[in-house]
């Protein structure tokens, strides 16, 4: 089962178990994780689920796709370079993964 630990920008910590093949958008959603929102569903067109993906993890996921690239320039909280979009990030069974949610997303 992976496992989603959410930083937010007070520092508080959120440890959510997730689904294999879920995202780190949808684990958000589905548990009440504060400031995500995934307005558009995960089809890459809100930017509303940006996160900042821990650098342990950078390699555990495809790199960030064109028209991800695009709606991060749209991003509430300006992008850094560990920048993603959350509903591309899919999780694999037993993965551990790190992300802070940024200041604002809308
Ligand atoms: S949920 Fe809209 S781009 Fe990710």
């Amino acid at each position: 089962m992976p496992k989603v630990f959410y930083t937010q920008p007070d520092g508080s910590e959120r440890v959510v178990e997730a689904a294999a093949g879920d995202s780190v958008m949808q684990t958000a959603v589905r548990n009440g994780v504060a400031g995500i929102v995934g307005q558009c569903g995960g089809v890459l067109s809100c930017a509303t689920c940006h996160v900042f993906l821990a650098e342990e993890n950078a390699g555990d996921f495809p790199p960030v796709g064109e028209d991800e690239d695009e709606m991060l320039d749209c991003a509430a909280t300006e992008r850094e370079d560990n920048s993603r979009l959350s509903c591309q990030l899919v999780l694999d069974d037993g993965r551990e993964v790190h992300v802070t949610v940024p200041e604002a997303q809308l």
